[in-house]
């Protein structure tokens, strides 16, 4: 088939390239034309495991190229799909400017049927925008479809190609079979297209995330009260995530959620419930507890050492989840800001993370080349984030590098007993210290 995408931001890439992958002709659309340029060399903008291999091979197969010129793709494109950014507005609410600019673009240039297919995370009642905008100058029949996304970033291309649903939100028969006859390849395995509404389908993906970042929320107070009773959080989540009702997934507490994506639909739910004069309070108290969970270990460190002043902090964990080098929202940044307002000194490291983070933090912080370098006469080690590379360190080289064996660990990577008999200060969240 014949499928245009716009936006090559991360969904659009990975959307692009993994449809390309079961042979569509796919052409992506970008308006930075120096970022198209790179692109036809055959260059990944953003890091995601294993996108690179698809990318190449379905450029070199002529089944995916770029361009700057929203016509060319439309003009190719039985499918258009918009993966544009919806970022979040001053009021937390999702600004659909760039989604709306475009659907304008393409009413007044389509000639022939197309489907609009709406993969950006936006609020309900959009398609019915997009539809409206297009109509406005459309000379051929068209259909708008919701289509929401579920990648994972660094899992991105796999949840792509074998996912565990596809949602399509779509009340025209013909659209509907399109997408059908696109996602097939998709779900052999016998995983569902679930065909809904597109309003149903658009609510979806922001009940999914907003559900997720409860559920991670949920544990982290459980955690919380862990620590004033003396249970122990890693067992009261086996104990409950062996019940099929709850789920092992996404209970593992810790410093709190972070991304692109948790942070902003939570509160762009909760902008949206507003409007209707609806208050989502386990929303609002979602919010309010992560902000929180971000900084628990700051006076855990300031009890420890009384005075931050002048102690030398290293930091392994930059991005706000391991196989990322996004740092959007990342509890690292909150601890980080405010160790250094405590007048602490840091040295960090991330095996993907320091570039964003050289960026952002500029002179105030010291970047380590490796992981071990940065604990170089350092007073304690912090983990924000759970890098493969952090699960099983060498402990004595930790010892003789840091002027004393202290870790705080936010991500909980360490068996509590093991680091406490090799003679280290372990403090991590939710478990018996
Ligand atoms: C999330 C969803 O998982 C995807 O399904 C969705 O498509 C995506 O948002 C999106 O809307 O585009 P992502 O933000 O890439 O994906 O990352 P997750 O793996 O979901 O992790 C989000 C945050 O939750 C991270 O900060 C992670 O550290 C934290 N987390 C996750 C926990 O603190 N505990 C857990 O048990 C799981």
């Amino acid at each position: 088939m014949k499928i245009a995408v716009i936006g090559t931001g991360y969904v659009g890439l990975v959307t692009g390239t993994c449809l390309a992958e079961t042979g569509n002709e796919v052409v992506c659309v970008d308006i930075d034309a120096s970022k198209v340029e790179k692109m036809r060399q055959g260059i990944v903008p953003i890091y995601e495991p294993h996108l690179d291999l698809l990318f190449e091979r379905n450029i070199k197969a002529n089944r995916l190229s770029f361009t700057t010129s929203l016509e060319e793709g439309l003009e190719h494109g039985d499918i258009i799909f918009l993966a544009l950014p919806t970022p979040e507005d001053e009021d937390g609410s999702a600004d659909l400017s760039y989604v709306l600019g475009v659907s304008e673009e393409i009413g007044k240039k389509i000639k022939q049927y197309k489907v609009i297919v709406d993969k950006s995370t936006v609020p309900v009642g959009t398609s019915e925008k997009v539809h409206a905008v297009i109509a406005e100058n459309a000379i051929c029949e068209f259909d708008v479809v919701s289509n929401p996304e579920f990648l994972r970033e660094g899992f991105a291309v796999d949840d792509f190609l074998k996912p565990e649903r596809i949602v399509v939100g779509s009340s025209s028969d013909r659209a509907t079979e399109l997408m059908q006859k696109l996602y097939r390849p998709f779900v052999r395995s016998g995983n569902p297209i679930i065909v809904m509404d597109e309003k149903s389908a658009e609510l979806t993906k922001y009940a999914a995330n907003s559900f997720l970042a409860t559920k991670i929320t949920f544990m982290n107070e459980i955690a919380n009260y862990c620590e004033k009773v003396g249970a122990d959080v890693d067992k009261v989540r086996v104990g409950m995530g062996t019940d099929s009702r709850i789920g092992k997934r996404f209970l593992f507490p810790g410093i709190g959620y972070g991304g692109s994506c948790f942070p902003k639909d939570v509160k762009a739910l909760q902008k949206a419930g507003k409007e209707e004069d609806y208050d989502f309070k386990i929303l609002n108290a979602v919010i309010d507890v992560n902000q929180k969970q971000k900084t628990i270990l700051l006076p855990k460190m300031d009890d420890y050492f009384g005075d931050l002043s002048g102690k030398k902090i290293a930091v392994w964990g930059l991005a706000f989840k391991p196989e990322t080098d996004d740092i959007r929202e990342a509890p690292s940044i909150d601890m980080m800001n405010g160790l250094l307002e405590k007048g602490a000194s840091l040295s960090v490291f991330d095996p993907e993370a320091m570039p964003n983070i050289k960026r952002k933090f500029g002179e105030k912080l010291s970047y380590a080349d490796s992981m071990y370098a940065a604990l170089k006469d350092a007073d304690a080690l912090l983990i924000c984030t759970e890098w493969s590379i952090f699960r099983t360190p060498d402990l004595n080289k930790i010892k003789d590098l840091l002027k004393s064996p202290v870790i705080f660990d936010g991500r909980n990577l360490y068996n509590v007993n093991d680091l406490q008999s090799e003679g280290f200060t372990y403090i991590s969240i939710g478990r018996n210290e």
